[in-house]
């Protein structure tokens, strides 16, 4: 039976996830495999629509708790609608931001602490998890300084607090990275795009038992 592969991809703003993944689709494809590219909400409307209800800046009253349940609620109706059918039919499934986001990000940026975080994500996959997460690791003035290239403009006062942010999120990556080192696997995302392409390229093939198996060609 064909179970496929299951992998997210996650790392801090300016790490180079979207280069990443349509790298890794590409050289994956030209192997012959048949390969899923989605990102949380992934185009569900369901989803997307609990993503306008967190994003939307008039929702000022918003609890923590709230947030991350509706990342949750979000995070399982783009699985049951877009990642389960995919894996079924044996794809390499690679998702841009997963549990680790909302770990991250709310259970430990935000401080509501990943052990709640995380048992409100276990009852929303239903276990469900992916078999190996390739966590982008850069420090947060590389990531600005990039977005802050790709627009062309100067750090202001909101890029810096957003940088002591962004390091709290890194240090949650890391810390989850260690508690999981067996899913988890830390890229150096400081390096040139191809050198980060081929290392976890080279990642993936390594799992090349499991990944035969489970995926169709
Ligand atoms: P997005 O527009 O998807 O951009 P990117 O992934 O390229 O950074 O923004 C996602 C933002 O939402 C990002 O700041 C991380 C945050 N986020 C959470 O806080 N928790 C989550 O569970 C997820 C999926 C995202």
């Amino acid at each position: 039976m064909n179970t496929g592969l299951f992998i997210s991809i996650e790392g801090g703003e300016g790490s180079g996830k979207t280069t990443l993944i349509s790298g890794l689709a590409s050289q994956l494809s030209a192997q012959g495999y048949q390969v899923t590219t989605t990102r949380e909400p992934g185009g569900i409307p369901i989803a997307e629509q609990i993503r306008e209800v967190i994003l939307d800046r008039s929702n000022t009253a918003m609890d923590g708790r709230t947030e991350a349940l509706l990342y949750a609620a979000a995070r399982r109706q783009h699985l049951v609608e877009k990642v389960v059918p995919a894996l079924t039919q044996g794809h390499v499934v690679l998702c841009d931001r997963f549990i680790d986001s909302s770990l991250a990000y709310q259970g430990h940026a935000r401080g509501i602490g990943i052990d709640e975080v995380m048992a409100i994500n276990e009852f929303a996959i239903n276990g469900l998890m992916p078999k190996l997460t390739l966590y982008l690791d850069v420090k947060p003035e590389t990531g600005l300084r990039r977005i802050q290239e790709a627009d062309g403009r100067e750090i202001n006062r909101l890029d810096l607090e957003k940088a002591s942010f962004h390091e709290k999120v890194r240090e949650g990556f890391l810390q989850l990275s260690a508690r999981f080192a067996d899913r988890i696997a830390v890229i150096d995302a400081e390096r040139h795009q191809e050198e980060v392409l081929a290392s976890c390229l080279s990642i993936i093939m390594e799992r090349g038992q499991e990944f035969s198996q489970s995926v169709s060609k």
